[in-house]
């Protein structure tokens, strides 16, 4: 068995997977989640699909004793992934304070514990909103970071300041800081993939419950955008493959691999492609036909992003290797599978 990595929000979408691949790649985990977006079958469903069971506990990150004890217990974790944090981009409008809290003090913690338990590094979730609208796409790690359009937006870019000056300040400590394009599919065991919470706000799962009738219609955001078909465009990445990204991160660090104490990568397809053109590809990966209408643009939205990931694929030697079709195919699967279980 390799080395231990607590992995903060493991029973969540990103972190699921991710944690099948630790465990792939014989690493030991310790999955900590608070359940408030994932249920505790989940930490199930990992076993099943990786044979190894994670130890699990429900702890939530703001909670400073319950973390203490864990690395009490833990002496031996020697990394961390932080994906824990709230994700709503709408709900992060309305409460601000909650992601403030929640999203900050949550990485504070685990940045203030780790010199003391002797955990040499982290991998963050972060996300290419910090772009905002890029002016040259596709864009590279080096675009300035924007003025967030959010208060979620908002909390990555601290977080992603929050590091460095944490780093900066001496704590000998390591961080990658992993910017993901937008994650979609499901593990193609059909026993992991996204379980939004009440009506979805994301692309994929609102597409997926429409086709299988829980949604009447799928709502497309402008189609007046300045793009080729006028709805917006974003990368697209098989959330499988953005979860090996994190095992190359992880050995990074622990191989002491990096070339700065702080690192940013682009975890992204490299190809932009439209909301348009992801209903089509859908319709022909499934041959479901899918009921949408055009209405008016969704204030906040980004017009068009996607990654540069060459500093991605030559430095991490990591590239996107799944196909549209598969992601795409996954998804549906992992709906039907919902459905099977009684899940809506
Ligand atoms: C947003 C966040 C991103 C975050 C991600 C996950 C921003 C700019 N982006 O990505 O940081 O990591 O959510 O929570 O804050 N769409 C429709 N109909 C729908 C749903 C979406 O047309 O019912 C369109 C949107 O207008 C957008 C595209 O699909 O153009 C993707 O939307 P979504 O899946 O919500 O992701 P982002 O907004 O790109």
């Amino acid at each position: 068995m390799k080395e231990k990595i607590l992995v903060t929000g493991g029973t969540g979408y990103i972190g699921s997977h991710t944690v099948v691949e630790l465990q792939n790649s014989g690493y030991e985990v310790v999955i900590i989640d608070n359940l408030s977006n994932s249920n505790a079958d989940v930490v199930d469903n990992i076993e099943k699909v990786s044979g190894v069971r994670p130890i699990f506990e429900k702890l939530d990150c703001l909670d400073m004793e319950g973390l203490e004890n864990l690395f009490r217990k833990h002496t031996d974790i020697k990394a961390i992934i932080h994906f824990a944090a709230s994700k709503a981009v709408g709900e992060s409008v309305e409460k601000p304070l909650l992601y403030y809290r929640n999203n900050l003090v949550s990485l504070i913690n685990l940045l203030e514990l780790m010199p003391k338990y002797g955990v040499k590094g982290m991998v963050f979730s972060s996300s290419c909103t910090v772009y905002g609208q890029p002016d040259e796409l596709p864009v590279t790690e080096n675009a300035p970071v924007k003025k967030a359009e959010s208060p979620y937006g908002n909390t990555k870019q601290i977080n992603e300041e929050i590091i460095r000056d944490t780093v900066a300040s001496g704590a000998p400590i390591q961080a990658i800081l992993l910017r993901y394009f937008n994650p979609i599919g499901a593990h193609p065991s059909t026993l992991l993939g996204e379980l939004p919470n009440g009506v979805p706000q994301n692309l994929i799962p609102y597409l997926t419950q429409t086709a299988i009738g829980i949604r009447e219609k799928l709502s497309v955001f402008g189609d007046d955008y300045d793009t080729p078909d006028g709805s917006c465009i974003r990368d697209f990445i098989n959330v499988v493959d953005l979860a090996k990204a994190h095992v190359i991160a992880i050995e990074r660090i622990l191989w002491d691999k990096q070339k700065e104490p702080v690192e940013v990568f682009n975890i992204g397809t490299g190809k932009g492609l439209s909301v348009l053109e992801l209903i089509h590809a859908f319709e022909s990966a499934t041959g479901v036909k899918l009921n949408y209408q055009i209405v008016g643009r969704r204030a906040g939205d980004i017009e068009k992003v996607w990654a540069d990931p060459e500093y991605a694929n030559n430095e991490l030697g990591w590239k996107a290797g799944s196909t549209l079709e598969d992601t795409l195919k996954s998804a549906w699967n992992w709906q039907l599978k919902l459905c099977e279980r009684g899940i809506q």
